[in-house]
């Protein structure tokens, strides 16, 4: 059937758009009738869960059903010019009317703004771009920006449809001022008609914006937190993918695949594309296919790892072998504490607090504290944890991992 050299069907880093998606179809169920409702809220999870593939495929649904979505990622916004730039890009292009010609439409519908952005055609695709210069006062760009975040409202009172604005990476804005959320929330509550959807992957800053009753965002959204794919929704994905291509995996085969990433989107993907890479046309993913491809996905990541284990301090490093070894609910207790040598309080809380931040560690929903970025477990394992002469050339700090099935 399949004539054609078939290319990996699995992706990891970019979107996971069409058929790379899987699953989640509660949760999208849950946002597709939060967006028809108005309601507001906060999608939580550690990085790379799949927080944007997620939104943009509830935002596609939204579409359909005719409502008008705006999307800000505030991980490309480091200034506020550049902000009040995306937000009018998303507000020219994707809420106002598309009728008319392009500059006086954009020009008419900004003619309000303290700041007037200067706009051009961008020759890469035809589509009008927009840039702030910082103003006399201060002030100008703050009230540029409060301004725009009411268009929301207004134009969707004007054209009658319901309004989505999506913030990604929303926990940014307190880089960008932390007297934002004041601004925002003020705006936003006088807007009904627009539901406001956050996502966010740092737990903490955004447990401040939203979970504290002196701040301006105390529950004004519903919080939606994302997990992992089950192991059996994923499996039916990654064999089917498998077949499409004019490949096969073995059941066992499968189950150490989903074993070793625990279900991770992203790590999934990673190891099915390298596990795919190394089977022939026709032929059929084996346990050890499995395992020559982590090696290859350990090797790729080896940079990555030693980065963050180089910057990690001791207790730090304690920790993340400890968990490596043994995911746990109970880090604090004298037994988990003995058999992992770990410091005492209150320097194990302070280095938990760390690997948390740095989405290296996390709980999930039964209270297990486990090492969830992809592979760094295994890493770990093979890297620190070797004994005698294996671990030794291992542990070299500039060679890349021992791989003995690396073939050419
Ligand atoms: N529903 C899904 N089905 C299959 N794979 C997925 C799914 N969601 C995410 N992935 C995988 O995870 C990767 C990361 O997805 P995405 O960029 O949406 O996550 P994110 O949480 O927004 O990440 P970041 O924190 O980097 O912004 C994708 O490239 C894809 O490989
Ligand atoms: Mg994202």
């Amino acid at each position: 059937m399949h004539k054609a050299p078939q290319t990996n069907p699995f992706t990891f880093g970019d979107l996971a758009l069409d058929e790379a998606f899987t699953d989640r179809e509660e949760e999208l169920q849950e946002l597709a009738s939060d967006m028809a409702n108005g309601q507001n809220v906060l999608v939580y999870a550690p990085r790379r869960y799949g927080k944007s593939s997620l939104i943009l495929r509830a935002a596609q649904e939204a579409l359909q059903r005719k409502a008008l979505v705006a999307y800000c990622d505030l991980m490309k916004t480091p200034t506020k010019e550049r902000f009040a730039a995306a937000l009018a890009k998303t507000i020219y292009a994707d809420i106002a009317s598309p009728m008319g010609q392009a500059f006086e439409r954009a020009a008419e519908l900004f003619r309000g703004l303290r700041i007037l952005p200067t706009m051009e055609v961008d020759p890469a695709d035809g589509s009008l771009r927009f840039s702030f210069q910082a103003g006399r006062r201060r002030s100008d760009i703050d009230e540029t920006i409060e301004r725009l975040l009411e268009l929301f409202g207004e134009l969707a009172v004007e054209r009658r449809r319901r309004v989505v604005a999506i913030f990604d990476e929303f926990q940014e804005i307190i880089a960008l001022d932390p007297k934002f959320p004041n601004l925002m929330r003020a705006v936003f509550q006088a807007q009904p008609e627009v539901s406001h959807v956050y996502l966010g992957s740092k737990r903490h800053v955004l447990e401040r914006i939203f979970n504290d009753r002196n701040e301006p965002f105390w529950r004004s959204a519903k919080q939606l937190e994302i997990g992992m794919i089950p192991a059996l929704r994923f499996a039916p994905f990654l064999k089917e993918r498998f077949a499409e291509s004019g490949k096969s995996i073995s059941a066992d085969a499968l189950d150490h695949l989903l074993n070793l990433s625990g279900g991770h989107p992203y790590g999934t993907q990673e190891l099915a594309y390298f596990v795919w890479e190394l089977v022939e046309p026709g032929g059929k993913a084996t346990l050890d296919t499995v395992d020559t491809a982590l090696s290859r996905v350990l090797r790729s990541e080896h940079n990555h790892f030693a980065q963050l284990w180089d910057d990690a301090p001791r207790t730090q490093r304690q920790l993340m072998l400890a968990l490596a070894e043994e995911p746990t609910a109970a880090i604090y207790s004298a037994a988990y504490h003995e058999s992992h040598e770990l410091p005492s309080n209150p320097t194990l809380q302070t280095a938990l607090r760390s690997l948390i931040d740095k989405d290296v560690v996390s709980r999930d929903a039964e209270g297990c504290y486990r090492v969830i970025e992809p592979f760094l477990g295994p890493w770990l394992l093979r890297s620190q944890m070797g004994y005698g002469m294996q671990g030794l050339v291992e542990r070299q700090p500039t060679g890349s991992l021992v791989d003995n099935q690396q073939s050419s």
